[in-house]
């Protein structure tokens, strides 16, 4: 059953949890005025090979980098380019890791220099929202349950969530099943989580409307009314208690 993993799969994939959460700690302290998208990849790609894993998404369906940089409008599968970071500006850095055969990938959205209070509580509410969501992933829940839990905390606090792109299985392969794992929903509905599952649990949440566009090069994700989004992301493990975090130190 490829859904549920054994604790020997298990611990590999705390190994590419922890490179991910190591990688994403160091690249974030150069987060800065001034610096660019293609400098954070460079370093990310360094950190990961020096820790023996290999960035998972980098030829994933032609994808051309490590990590995927996603700035202000831009929701996810921004490709990092050589535009200097400019204060005020919020960054999502995105990637996966993979080692022994294992995947784990994470996101996280981070300020560089100053940021209005708007982007800040954006931030705030989107990392809560990831939260809320974990705290549902446990035996005898649903998909479902993980998604409403995200959606009505992100909109009791006035924002939305993409419905485009969802969070995913992850193990042997960078998207595996349960293939869909919306960030909305309704509780009880969808399939039951048990224990062993792994996925990655992955908000994106709008300071408008959710409606996104895609841009000509294929990849670049942007919200259709130019505000702002942000994007945190987990791999978890449900245990038969609750959800443990893969992507950590
Ligand atoms: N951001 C996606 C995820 O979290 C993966 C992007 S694949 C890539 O699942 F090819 F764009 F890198
Ligand atoms: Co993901």
């Amino acid at each position: 059953m490829p859904l549920i993993k054994s604790a020997a799969q298990v611990e590999l994939m705390r190994e590419s949890g922890r490179i991910v959460a190591k990688t994403l700690r160091l690249v974030s302290d150069k987060i800065a005025p001034g610096v660019t998208p293609v400098e954070l990849d460079e370093y990310a790609h360094e950190l990961i090979r020096a820790e023996g894993g290999v960035p998972s998404f980098l030829g994933y369906r032609g994808y051309p980098r490590a990590t995927c940089i996603s700035v202000n409008e831009v929701v996810v599968h921004g490709i990092p380019n050589t535009t200097p970071l400019e204060k005020g500006d919020i960054i999502t850095l995105d990637f996966g890791v993979v080692k022994d055969g294992w995947h784990a990938d994470s996101a996280w959205t981070y300020a560089v220099g100053d940021i209005k209070d708007e982007a800040r509580r954006l931030m705030n509410v989107t990392r809560e929202s990831l939260n809320q969501g974990i705290a549902k992933a446990r035996p005898g829940n649903t998909i479902g349950d993980i998604g409403a839990a995200v959606q009505t905390y992100v909109e009791r606090n006035g924002y939305n969530v993409v419905r485009d792109l969802v969070g995913h299985g992850i193990g042997e392969k960078l998207h595996d099943e349960p293939h869909n794992i919306p960030m909305y929903g309704k509780p009880g509905k969808g399939m039951k989580l048990l224990a062993g599952m792994t996925m990655c649990i992955e908000p994106m949440v709008n300071a408008g409307t959710w409606k996104v566009n895609q841009l000509d090069d294929e990849w670049t994700i942007v919200t259709a009314d130019g505000r702002l989004a942000a994007h945190y992301e987990h791999t978890i493990h449900i245990t038969p208690s609750g959800a443990e975090i893969l992507t950590k130190e």
